[in-house]
């Protein structure tokens, strides 16, 4: 891991730009990256993955996977290739399974495991020790697993796997696409029908591929909420997936260009989900100019390239409706919020509380050390824009805190750009937990 305790921490200061322009292509979106390894290691057969996005986190689902039986490699040309060990055949690790800083890998395989007959030991960084697994532990007990968890139902924590499982109904108390695929997973082997209720709808990446992989899962509307059901027992079929650009990863070089004068940037290949793609709404809103140009559907998502120029964004009220299709998004939005023309406020975001950090005091923190001028409520940031004057930036050897966060790391980065001195990020190793190339792609926009 590269946040790993042996390394020590690489802080980076983060200069003003001249304007960015060119093309970029970002890596291949994270949550389906994940979720490419976890059905190609159920599917009986070999699934072909290309685009996969090889940061921290996706590996460490891809060893664990093999941890428990299933052959994966990397071609030469970069595609992967999964052997699956079939839905039931997961085998006993002989180790603990080391999830670095990546909750979606946690908290999915908890899932998977909780319907196997094995019992697993999931270990993580700093970071990740301190994020609550209750919210996966109550559902998957119910399914009858057994957990013995640290303190406040965190890791390190021992999961008992059980074969048979009972199917259940379970209504998500948080809106959370990771508990959904969660209790989604597990019931893939449980004996009959695993219905999730979602009154919320989050990022619907597990049903799509779910289904993709020839699973008999149905999504029902009724009054608002979505109402999931799965047949359990499913025989997997194994997949060709072409995985495409994460809108998550986007979003830092659309804030980038929108927030730097004279920008023209095209971010190529980004995925649309409209589970995922909020952030590009609300920057429209507050009078961003981003562009679709070729929409198509790549590996059953729709997916365009983004033309971004720079904008003279204004601050808006954030509908706290639009927060799941990006609560990835938060942090790069409030940069942009800092450089728009009056006040940004946003509400109703208290699962930012409990990312890879607490992401409304770490970025309230950062912001107002790079002379950003912001509110700290429970549920959100109120933030008054600079009307576009470039932030001061951070004093000469005060570097903002990131909390082992690669999105506060970026975020900050991006600040950084349209400051007057700088912005110095204390340390930027966990970028590679999701964008290993994210510093030599900002570098290749700007002149
Ligand atoms: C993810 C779901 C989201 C998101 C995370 C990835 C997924 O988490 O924040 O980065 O792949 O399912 P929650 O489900 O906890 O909101």
């Amino acid at each position: 891991m590269s946040a790993s305790p042996d390394s020590p921490p690489q802080p980076r200061r983060f200069m003003p730009s001249g304007p960015l322009t060119g093309r970029i292509r970002v890596p291949g979106d994270k949550s389906i990256s994940h979720r490419s390894l976890m059905l190609g290691a159920l599917a009986v057969g070999e699934t072909r993955v290309t685009g996969l996005l090889e940061g921290e986190d996706v590996l460490a689902t891809a060893q664990a996977m093999r941890q428990m039986g299933a052959t994966i490699t990397r071609e030469d040309d970069g595609t992967w290739s999964i052997h699956g060990v079939g839905v039931g055949g997961l085998l006993q690790p002989s180790e603990p399974i080391e999830m670095g800083n990546s909750g979606t890998s946690t908290r999915l395989l908890m899932g998977l495991v909780a319907s196997h007959d094995i019992t697993a030991t999931f270990v993580g960084d700093a970071s990740l020790s301190k994020r609550p697994m209750g919210r996966v532990i109550d559902p998957l007990s119910q399914i009858g697993a057994e957990f013995d968890a640290s303190e406040g139902g965190t890791l390190p924590l021992t999961l008992r796997g059980i074969s048979p499982a009972v199917p259940i109904t379970y209504r998500l108390p948080v809106a959370s696409a990771q508990v959904k695929s969660a209790v989604l997973l597990a019931g893939l082997n449980a004996a009959g029908i695993t219905t999730v209720i979602e009154p919320v709808p989050t990022r619907d990446h597990s049903e799509r591929m779910l289904r993709g992989f020839g699973a008999d899962l149905t999504v029902e509307e009724k009054d608002g909420e979505h109402i999931i059901t799965l047949h359990g027992e499913a025989e997997l079929e194994p997949q060709e997936i072409d995985v495409p650009g994460d809108p998550s990863s986007a979003a830092f070089f659309a804030v980038a260009a929108l927030i730097v004068p004279g920008s023209d940037v095209l971010i190529e290949n980004v995925g649309l989900n409209p589970t995922r793609a909020g952030l590009f709404d609300v920057l429209r809103q507050m009078g961003g100019d981003i562009e679709e140009v070729n929409p198509r559907e790549v590996g059953g998502e729709p997916v365009a390239d983004l033309r971004v120029r720079h904008s003279q964004l204004k601050g808006i009220a954030v509908d706290p409706a639009v927060a799941p299709s990006m609560i990835d998004e938060f942090p790069v939005l409030f940069i942009a919020a800092s450089l728009a023309e009056g006040t940004t406020t946003t509400t109703g975001l208290d699962e930012l509380r409990v990312k890879e950090s607490d992401r409304l005091s770490a970025m309230a923190d950062a912001l107002t050390l790079a002379g950003a001028t912001i509110e700290e409520h429970e549920d959100g940031l109120t933030i008054h824009g600079t009307g576009g004057t470039p932030l001061p930036g951070t004093p000469k050897y005060a570097a903002v805190s990131t909390h082992l966060d690669h999105r506060i790391a970026m975020s900050m980065a991006v600040a950084g750009l349209a400051s007057g001195d700088g912005v110095l990020v204390d340390d930027v190793r966990p970028i590679a937990t999701s964008f290993p190339n994210f510093i030599a792609l900002l570098e290749s926009l700007s002149v």
